[in-house]
Order: structure tokens, then C-alpha cells, then sequence
């Protein structure tokens, strides 16, 4: 028995004696996204916006999330009777950092009446100042959905003008845009694609809706591809006759992608998110060992109800519009 497979056998054991269920993102390591029916530790993987269905309806008595703060914070929000718990504080995200909520109330003092969609890539502080969440997956039917000519979406940056291109374009709706960056996405320039299309001629591109504008412009050109949200990205390869493909996105997706299509072939430059890479194995049976004891203050996630129930509103509009 390796040293990998007895931490595995070891936190399965805690799951079940601590009653803990463990969600864990397309992005983190590969041997945290194995599943629990399969020997792995995951009860559920997907994209932010599949945890955050998973989170609402959990019935174990604890969460340990495989991904970063924001998401933790919004299955808190979700499901505030469940115990939270997140292997490291160090799990921080460029675009969730890069605003605040006074930011948000500024912004509505210099635009009254604009709506605001907030990206669940935010804290709670943030999502408490928004009208409506959204994730990669649903951005672009809630921003088609409001009928105001204006719309603040925030904080991504990139993602906004991906949006904005096609929005303007059916509805000539403005989107006014906050500067975050995802500091994975934005790797993706222009000439890095084009590099990788000119060598592989044949590959399809996949990226994300965080890479910049014009490097997405570039990735849709000849072959082809799809921009879109994580699970956007899986579907497509699922249902593209094409063999060959090219990952704008975070590395170890690359690895979830080849796992579900061994046949297909997959090029990924290897850009990791170093903030979903602060979980690993080992901290998460350091988490599952500290519930119960002094320890574990120093992986809870929790927040004052009054912000809870403020952020809640407009992640619940989203469930509801979803
Ligand atoms: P998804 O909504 O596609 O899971 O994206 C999460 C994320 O962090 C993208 O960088
Ligand atoms: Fe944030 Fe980008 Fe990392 Fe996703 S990949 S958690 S958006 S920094």
C-alpha cells in the first residue's frame, strides 16, 4: 500500500465516521476528483455551479469543500445547517479579491438604478451589494434577462466583454465592467493560442469564458471550438466528432477531460490555479482529522447571519432563474 492510497483509505474511514460528504471542483488534483463509489474521497465533482447545487441539498452533517473560499462560502450561504469546512484558508481567487462590497455600493451610487450581476467568483461582502449571481454556466441567459439598456456585471473583466461582444450584438445592451482578472485565464493570450493552433492544426479550441476577448476571437477562428463555462467545455468534447483538442483553461481539467475521453487526444499547457492547488489529500484528512477538536476553528467557514441572509438573495434568484 502506497502512502496516497492509505491517506485515501484513511479519510474514506473519517467520512463515515464523522458523517462528512466531500465536494471537490474540476480543477483541483486529479486524485481529489475521484469519487467515493470509486475508491476516491468525492461524493460530488463538477463546476461552481453543480457544487452549489450539491451544497444546498446535502444531508451529512458536514461539508468539506475541495475548492477555493468563495465556494465554500456559498455553500455556507446555502446550507447554513451543515457544518462547512475548507482544508485551507490559503484558497483565495484573483477575481473574488479584486472587489468589495463598497466597491459594488460606489459603483451603484455612480449608476443608480443599474442592476448588478455579481460572477459567484466573489465573498459574500460582494454578493450581498448584487440584484443576481451567476456562474460560467448561466452568465450569459441572466445578463440577456434583464430589459434595462444597462447592466453592471462584475468582476471579471474578460468575461464581460466575452459577453458583452454577443449581448450588444442581439440586444444592444451595455455591460459596464469592473477590471478583475482570473490570473489562470488571462494566460491565455493571442499568441499562445495561435502558437498551439499552428502546431496542431486539427484540434478544436476549448476555452474558457475568462480568457481575454481577443484570444478568444482567435481560439473560434478556423477549426473552431467553444467558449463557455467548464461544464460547456466537457459537453462540447462529449459531442464533437473531433479528436483533437486544445484546453484554455486550468490545467488539471486537463486531466478530468482525458479521464472521461481516454480515445480523444488533449493539449494543455500547464497553467495551474495556485489557489485550488492549496487543497491537497493531505489537508483534507488533516481537515476530516481536526473536526471535533481544538483544531478545528482553523478550517471552519462561517459568517455573521445578518450577511448571510443578504448574500443569499441574489444566489437564490439565480437557483431560481437556473
Ligand atoms: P466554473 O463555473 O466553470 O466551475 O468556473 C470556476 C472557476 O473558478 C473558473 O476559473
Ligand atoms: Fe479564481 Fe481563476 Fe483560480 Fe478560478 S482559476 S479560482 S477564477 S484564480
Amino acid at each position: 500500500v502506497n502512502a496516497m492510497e492509505e491517506v485515501v483509505e484513511e479519510i474514506r474511514r473519517l467520512k463515515r465516521e464523522k458523517n462528512v460528504i466531500i465536494l471537490s471542483h474540476f480543477y483541483m488534483a486529479p486524485e481529489l476528483q475521484v469519487k467515493a463509489q470509486d475508491g476516491g474521497i468525492a461524493d460530488f465533482v463538477g463546476d461552481s455551479l453543480g457544487l452549489s447545487l450539491a451544497a444546498k441539498t446535502a444531508d451529512a452533517a458536514h461539508i468539506v469543500f475541495c475548492g477555493v473560499k468563495f465556494m465554500a462560502e456559498t455553500a455556507k450561504i446555502l446550507n447554513p445547517a451543515k457544518q462547512v469546512w475548507l482544508p485551507s484558508y490559503e484558497a483565495g481567487c484573483s477575481l473574488a479579491e479584486s472587489i468589495t462590497g463598497a466597491d459594488v455600493r460606489q459603483l451603484k451610487a455612480r449608476y443608480p438604478g443599474v442592476p448588478v450581476v455579481a460572477y459567484i467568483n466573489t465573498y459574500a461582502e460582494t454578493k450581498a451589494e448584487a440584484d443576481i449571481c451567476c456562474t460560467s454556466r448561466n452568465a450569459m441567459d441572466i445578463a440577456r434577462s434583464f430589459e434595462s439598456d444597462q447592466l453592471i456585471f462584475l468582476p471579471d473583466v474578460f468575461m464581460g466583454r466575452n459577453l458583452q461582444t454577443r449581448i450588444k450584438a442581439e440586444t444592444g445592451k451595455e455591460l459596464i465592467l469592473w477590471d478583475g482578472k482570473c490570473e489562470v485565464h488571462e494566460q491565455f493570450t493571442p499568441q499562445r493560442i495561435s502558437g498551439l493552433k499552428l502546431v496542431h492544426p486539427k484540434a478544436q479550441v476549448l476555452v474558457h469564458w475568462e480568457v481575454p476577448d481577443d484570444a478568444v476571437a482567435e481560439a473560434l477562428t478556423g477549426v473552431g471550438g467553444v467558449v463557455g463555462s467548464t461544464s460547456d467545455i466537457i459537453r462540447f468534447v462529449g459531442e464533437s466528432s473531433n479528436r483533437e483538442f486544445i484546453l484554455g483553461s486550468e490545467c488539471d481539467l486537463g486531466a478530468t477531460l482525458r479521464g472521461m475521453y481516454p480515445e480523444k487526444n488533449f493539449i494543455v499547457p500547464c497553467i495551474k490555479c495556485p489557489h485550488m492547488k492549496q487543497i491537497t489529500l493531505q489537508r483534507t484528512l488533516h481537515t476530516l482529522r481536526a473536526i471535533g477538536t481544538d483544531e478545528e476553528q482553523n478550517y471552519r467557514v462561517s459568517m455573521e447571519e445578518e450577511l448571510r441572509l443578504r448574500a443569499l438573495k441574489p444566489i437564490e434568484r439565480m437557483l431560481e432563474f437556473s
